[in-house]
């Protein structure tokens, strides 16, 4: 689908999308087209029960003497609300919705709205992201699909006034989606296809961004003692790597670097702790926080972000076999520690506690956030409205939570204390790797802690977030890229120097 900008007009005919307030009054936009069609649209909005409320919608296809073939008309809500997470949802409902309706080309006309919180040209720019970002699409496996069961649209177009500066806003965001839409193909396609050396191969594509790469492999990670990460993948056939991807785009290129660091278990089947069969495929998606990290990688050097920023990838398959580890089984770690591996399919933390551990070391991040799909509880818990969130700093927490809200991708701070830390005593390891039953999260999050030193450090627990079994206006259903969108907010928000350059 293609998105263009244009300086407003009121088309003469075509598909025409377009604004009507939450008291039912008609924009500047809605007021002519009424005029133009004879007031259908008093009309319609006589007899329906459209309220204007943002997400309502009706449609009044062939209205008046015949020259619109549709007029979509979107409510906007009450205006002090129409922020840019009401506009990209605007777009993206519109996108689903024309492709519903079998809507080849059509026009949305972004009106003026002088109490609204974003100007026009950035709720246009909005409008256009959200489009993007609900018109993917992973159908490269189907091959039956019949012609009425595609999406339609191939053209929107976003007429407003100042065209020019609401395209331009739209660049970054247009890069940002480059990032999202990676992560959702990368976390959408099946485990014969995405395994950690081909993953490992996407993530290299990024060299073509700016971004540099490095990949290192089985025996590169064993000489640097790397026994946990490495005791989770000794069961597969596909061997682990460890991705490390750099963008260097701080007016200083040797400042300390943001870190990101994302599990990716490019299959979860629990190892010699098997998983039941019901539902075990969704654990193709247990690289969800790998594939958010290479998907940010890409939208910070896309947009040639002002900050320096390292993300790592662990990436292991974790399968039962009989050069799997055992539970009872004891690995050392990176940093000198050892585990007893209770339950083999806790295996993200054991992923983990090498990579942040490395993460730290090699780089003295500025600060170093994890990302990964660590545990059942966490959907028990917050189920598929928040990521969990741990910090040990209380401001990098507050700024991930405030750029979890402004984002739209929300995360809701658990505790880390002692006391839950205790329930990781083993009988002949520095650690095990489960607690009991209780707190299940958060005694995951104690289990990451022992592996961070001195730097502010947050866990998102994405388990609920990382893929959807509904649409969201922005995101049909299938891998959500949770997480890029918020990262992104964070380095733009709080920590990239205006005066840097790329
Ligand atoms: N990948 C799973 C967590 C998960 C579960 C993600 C459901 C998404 C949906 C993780 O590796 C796991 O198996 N965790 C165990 C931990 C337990 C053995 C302590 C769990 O949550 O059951
Ligand atoms: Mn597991
Ligand atoms: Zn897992």
């Amino acid at each position: 689908m293609k998105i263009a900008f244009a300086e407003y007009a009121i088309p003469k005919g075509g598909v025409v999308a377009v604004g009507v307030n939450d008291d039912k009054s008609l924009t500047p936009g809605a007021a002519e087209l009424d005029r133009r069609s004879g007031g259908a649209l008093t009309r319609a909005l006589k007899s329906a029960r459209f309220q204007g409320r943002s997400s309502d919608r009706l449609d009044l296809v062939s209205p008046g003497d015949g020259s619109y073939e549709r007029i979509v008309l979107l409510g906007l809500g009450k205006a002090k609300d129409r922020d840019a997470l009401k506009a990209q949802d605007l777009g993206g409902g519109l996108v689903a919705h024309l492709n519903g309706a079998g809507v080849l080309k059509a026009t949305v006309l972004v009106d003026p709205a002088p109490e609204a919180p974003l100007p026009m040209n950035a709720a246009a720019a909005r409008i256009a992201f959200g489009a993007r970002l609900r018109s993917y699409r992973f159908d490269k496996y189907r091959t039956k699909e019949k012609e009425d069961q595609k999406p339609t649209l191939t053209e929107l177009t976003v007429a407003v006034a100042g065209a020019k500066a609401a395209e331009e806003g739209f660049q970054p965001l247009d890069r940002v989606a480059d990032g999202i839409l990676f992560t959702r193909d990368l976390v959408s396609e099946p485990a014969n296809i995405i395994f950690p050396a081909t993953l490992a191969e996407a993530a290299r594509t990024l060299a073509d961004d700016g971004v540099e790469v490095e990949v290192l492999g089985v025996a590169e990670m064993k000489k640097l003692g790397m026994g946990s990460l490495l005791g989770v993948g000794q069961g597969s056939a596909n061997e682990s790597r460890l991705v490390v991807m750099q963008w260097k785009g701080a007016a200083n290129r040797a400042d300390p670097p943001l870190a990101f660091v994302g599990k990716g278990v490019t299959f979860d089947t629990g190892g010699i702790s098997i998983k039941p069969a019901a539902g075990m495929e969704e654990m193709k998606w247990d690289m969800g926080g790998a594939g958010t990290v290479i998907g940010l990688m890409k939208a910070l050097a896309g947009r040639k972000a002002k900050v320096n920023a390292v993300c790592i990838a662990g990436l292991v398959e974790n399968m039962p076999s009989g050069t799997a580890q055992r539970p009872g089984d004891v690995v050392k770690s990176m940093s000198g520690q050892t585990i007893e591996v209770i339950n083999t399919d806790a295996e993200g933390r054991l992923v983990l506690a090498d990579a942040l551990w490395y993460c730290q070391e090699r780089f003295k991040p500025k600060f170093m956030i994890d990302l990964a799909t660590l545990t059942g509880a966490i959907v028990i818990a917050l189920g598929h409205e928040h990521a969990g969130l741990f910090a040990n700093t209380d401001e990098l927490a507050e700024r991930i939570a405030a750029a979890g809200r402004a984002a739209g991708e929300r995360c809701w701070r658990l505790p880390l204390s002692e006391g839950y830390d205790k329930a990781l005593a083993s009988d002949i390891a520095d650690m095990k790797n489960v607690g009991d039953r209780a707190a299940g999260s958060i005694t995951a999050a104690q289990f990451l802690q022992r592996f961070v030193n001195d730097v502010p450090w947050a866990h998102l627990d994405i388990a609920g977030m990382a893929w959807s079994k509904k649409d969201s206006p922005t995101c049909p259903k299938g891998a959500t890229a949770y997480g890029v969108q918020l990262l992104n907010h964070l380095v733009q928000e709080y920590y990239e120097n205006k005066g840097a350059v790329a």
